[in-house]
């Protein structure tokens, strides 16, 4: 089987997706702006990004403005995207960049560096610095596993995926133009090789694809079955006073959501709560009522969240207060911004 990157390559220069971090052709890549949207692309979707990604870059318009901004305003500006620990990385990253007067430009440099793992260290390194390297995502998993028809499930599967992708990438037309190579095969696999319902017929390696020719290409890869996570609960409160302020904390630095601000409330744990259990962990002692209930997917769990508000003259509790109307510069995680809009009725974002 033979996939000539010259057919991908041709393909790319008149179907490319115009992306925002993305440099014209002929242009060179600003590594910022590649390195900010692989990080911000790992867990999410190209349209989930790009809004963030624009945002983001008016609120840190370079490396160095980056590197000097205190963590709670990166959490802030991250905030809705997920996946915390990314914003972190981000930070500490772009501190570390500074120091050193620039991005490695080299794979091994590249990975040593505070969130960049082997999948980021490739992305980055053929986009922005042109080495010959295969970034291997999920997309691209998929879009090898059925050109050669890899029968063997994901997780199981990513070596040899991986192997095979490299062998894409030894192509020397591949190799002339890694940082294309690379775009070609994400928007091939965004675009034409779709997780349902490929277009085969608009691909450019359509007739070597074993996947197409054994007629198999949309039920790959294939996946061993999922575990059911399990079911959490908890409970937070709202806690609002006279002023039109509402209590907020802080969570611990490491760990999930860390750094990142939450309603206050209890711990996440198998067992239901009842109102009698958890009410005497409230922030403060006050006339509690059920605000409604949140329900919120993580990666490893699923969380439902029992709401209860109150009003107070005056906040006196453990944490900080901050204007109901200002909660759009807090650094509020889509699990809490759904408990926001849960109890306050309003979005605040
Ligand atoms: N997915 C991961 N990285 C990407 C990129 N640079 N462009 C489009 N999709 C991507």
């Amino acid at each position: 089987m033979s996939f000539p990157a010259i057919a991908l390559l041709t393909w790319y220069d008149r179907h490319r997706r115009d992306l925002p971090w993305r440099a014209g052709p002929g242009e060179t890549a600003d590594p910022y702006h590649v390195w900010l949207s692989e990080i911000m692309l790992q867990q999410t979707t190209v349209a989930a990004t790009i809004p963030y990604y624009e945002r983001f870059l008016i609120r840190f318009p370079t490396m160095q403005a980056l590197a000097a901004a205190p963590l709670e305003d990166v959490l802030a500006a991250w905030a809705g995207l997920g996946y915390y620990a990314r914003a972190r990385n981000l930070h500490a990253c772009a501190r570390a960049v500074v120091m050193a007067g620039g991005f490695p430009r080299d794979l091994a440099g590249l990975r040593a560096l505070p969130g960049i793992g082997g999948y980021t260290a490739a992305a980055i390194g053929a986009i922005a610095f042109g080495v010959p390297a295969v970034p291997v995502d999920g997309n691209v998993e998929r879009v090898v596993a059925r050109l050669f028809a890899v029968g063997e499930e994901l997780p199981a599967a990513k070596p040899s995926l991986h192997s095979l992708a490299a062998r894409l990438g030894d192509d020397p037309a591949a190799q002339a133009r890694p940082s294309d190579f690379a775009q070609a095969l994400f928007d091939l696999g965004a675009t034409v090789c779709t997780p349902a319902a490929p277009a085969c017929g608009l691909c450019p390696w359509m007739t070597a694809c074993a996947g197409r020719r054994a007629g198999i290409a949309a039920e790959l890869p294939r996946r061993s079955a999922k575990r059911v996570p399990p079911l959490r609960h908890g409970v937070h409160f709202w806690l609002t006073d006279a002023e039109g302020n509402v209590l907020l904390r802080r969570r611990p630095p490491e760990g999930l959501l860390g750094g990142m601000t939450e309603l206050p409330g209890t711990d996440w744990r198998l067992a239901p709560w009842t109102a009698a259990e958890a009410l005497p962990l409230a922030p403060m002692p006050a006339g509690w009522h059920p605000a409604g209930q949140v329900r919120h997917g993580f990666t490893h769990f699923e969380l439902t969240i029992d709401l209860f508000a109150a009003r107070v003259a005056r906040i006196d509790a453990p944490g900080f207060a901050r204007p109901v109307s200002a909660l759009v510069h807090e650094a509020l995680p889509s699990v809490m911004r759904k408990c926001v809009h849960m109890a306050a009725g309003a979005r605040p974002a």
